[in-house]
């Protein structure tokens, strides 16, 4: 995407780690966990040439309403619009973890915010439970994109004071474990049938990997390496880290956030469809 403006909607995160701070309402949150939370929006610069904002927005609800149909099916979906006077696709995909509900819910939101796009040439909408693209060309095996993966980081009270007393056994303890549980899920996903893994081995940091179903593992692998390595400054000392790339979603957090009852085992495959024992 050659002409994308990133355009970060920071409030939403601050609502975020305001809950990571109270215990509490970290376990309350992590109940109903709170995909829709964060967004980070990009919009293209350049529009759709000869079309009017009417008939481009007309055409954007088709799609959606298309992708729609099969997120609720089988939780993410790709679809295409080519004609003489313009081509759009759109890719949309839940974390595996979620139920359909839960990410029709997310779709939802994050089709609503991706909207604000418009009349622009391509828009991407990351959320913590889903993400959702479009632009004006075939981006499906796209595994990064070097002008605008990113990656963000959040950090406790707690976190700084351990920085502050510098106590290297703790932190070089919490770095360890967190980074186990990036590299784990990092290596695990490509191979797995969703291209999605979860790791909470350690207890005190969890972590979740996934590439979109259109990657061939190659290009997965390659994704999760980068958002890997774009975490590697996180992991010294924050709470919490997510990469949001063209091809793959990572995020680790001290918090439990993939869904409660969720574990590789309980995930089989059936006609596309996710079955949770
Ligand atoms: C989906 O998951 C949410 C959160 O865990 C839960 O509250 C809801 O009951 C689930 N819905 C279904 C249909 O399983
Ligand atoms: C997509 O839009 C960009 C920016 O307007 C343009 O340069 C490019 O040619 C378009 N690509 C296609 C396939 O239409
Ligand atoms: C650092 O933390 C460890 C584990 O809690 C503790 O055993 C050690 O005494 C602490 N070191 C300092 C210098 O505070
Ligand atoms: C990842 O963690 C799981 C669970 O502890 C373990 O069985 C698996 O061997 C690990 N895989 C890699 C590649 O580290």
């Amino acid at each position: 995407m050659q002409d994308l403006k990133p355009s970060i909607t920071y409030a939403f995160l601050i609502i975020v780690s305001t809950l990571l701070l109270s215990p509490k309402l970290a376990a309350s949150s992590s109940d109903n966990f709170n995909f829709g939370d964060e967004v980070f929006i990009q919009c293209g610069t350049t529009e759709y040439p000869d079309l009017g904002s009417t008939k481009i927005a007309r055409i954007f609800m088709g799609l959606m309403d298309m992708i729609s149909m099969e997120i609720k099916k089988q939780g993410w979906s790709t679809e295409s619009l080519i004609n003489p006077l313009t081509q759009i696709f759109a890719l949309g995909e839940c974390r595996s973890d979620l139920n359909s509900s839960i990410c029709l819910k997310c779709f939802h939101h994050a089709r609503e915010h991706l909207s604000q796009c418009l009349p622009k040439v391509a828009g991407r909408v990351f959320m913590d439970g889903c993400f959702l693209r479009y632009d004006n060309y075939s981006f499906f095996n796209e595994a990064i994109d070097k002008k605008y993966d990113q990656s963000v980081c959040i950090k406790s009270p707690l976190k700084e004071n351990m920085e502050s007393d510098s106590n290297a056994t703790v932190l070089y303890g919490f770095q360890e474990r967190a980074g186990r549980a990036v590299t784990n899920v990092t290596e695990t996903a490509p191979g797995a049938v969703q291209k999605f893994a979860v790791n909470g081995d350690n207890k005190d940091v969890f972590a979740v990997a996934q590439c979109w179903h259109t990657l061939d593992r190659e290009g997965c692998e390659r994704c999760l390496r980068r958002a890997g390595r774009k975490l590697n400054d996180c992991i010294v000392v924050n709470d919490e880290g997510k990469s949001m790339l063209a091809g793959c979603f990572l995020k680790y957090s001290t918090r439990k956030f993939y869904a409660e009852e969720f574990n590789e085992n309980a995930v089989k495959e059936s006609n596309g469809q996710l079955i949770k024992n």
